[in-house]
């Protein structure tokens, strides 16, 4: 028995010896252009929704969801803060998406993953509010977002996939622009995080912002 437990220890010991080498001698590959081993992308995945379930059990979601205010009120924000990686209806990639790890879901699309069903709208509460460690994915709440503004956005996230790209556009348009509580000058875009596409302020197409693509 107790040579079974040597070795289990021996066995961990070597584990760890070896985890460290490999991060001491730089062989660990952080470039986001080098995926991660598919165990190691597993357990990180599993991580996070253990991590997440545990921490949604008290959020309610709020019953109106589905109002049409809210979800326009939600547009405006999504198309200046989030749609640089998340993408819009009709629109396939950015060079932003494009180039980070882990990418984007794009939000556009029929949905798929673990924000389906009962539970849904609370995950993704807690992912904008809180963010995700080492991914990309920013904790809007310290930015200055107040948990209202951020129920207009799961609002408007639950109905994206089935959005035209029309109504996307007319309630984008109809809507307040990047608008949200909590910050003074609710409408100055420039308070839109550096490196994430304003819609307003992007070079694209402006002769600013060009390269060979
Ligand atoms: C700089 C890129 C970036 C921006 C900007 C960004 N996100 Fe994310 N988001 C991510 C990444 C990356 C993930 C996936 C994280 C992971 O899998 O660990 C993610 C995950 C999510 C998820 C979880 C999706 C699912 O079903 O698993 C939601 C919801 C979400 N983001 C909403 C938003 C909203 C709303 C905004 C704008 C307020 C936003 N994001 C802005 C990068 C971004």
């Amino acid at each position: 028995m107790s040579k079974i437990l040597v070795g289990i220890v021996c066995t961990l010991l070597a584990a760890i010896a070896a985890a460290g080498v490999a991060v001491y001698t730089g062989a660990f590959d952080v470039a986001a252009d080098t995926p991660h081993a598919a165990v190691t992308y597993r357990l990180i995945a599993f991580a996070r929704e253990r991590s997440i379930a545990r921490r949604i059990q008290d959020i309610a979601p709020p019953g109106d969801l589905g109002d049409v205010a809210r979800v326009r009120r939600g547009a405006g924000n999504y198309a200046a803060m989030c749609s640089g990686c998340h993408l819009e209806p009709g629109v396939e990639t950015s060079e932003l998406r494009a180039g980070l790890y882990p990418q984007p879901p794009n939000l556009a699309k029929p949905e798929t993953g673990s924000s389906n069903g009962a539970g849904g709208a609370a995950r993704r509460f807690w992912i904008v509010k809180h963010g995700i460690k080492a991914s990309g994915m920013p904790a809007w709440s310290k930015g200055g977002m107040e948990d209202a503004a951020i129920w207009d956005l799961v609002a408007f996230v639950q109905r994206l996939p089935k959005m035209p790209a029309s109504e996307y556009r007319e309630l984008v348009e109809s809507s307040d622009g990047h608008s949200h509580a909590g910050r003074q000058n609710a409408t100055d875009h420039s308070a839109a995080p550096k490196g994430v596409p304003d819609r307003h302020e992007s070079g694209h197409g402006d002769g600013n912002h060009n390269h060979a693509r």
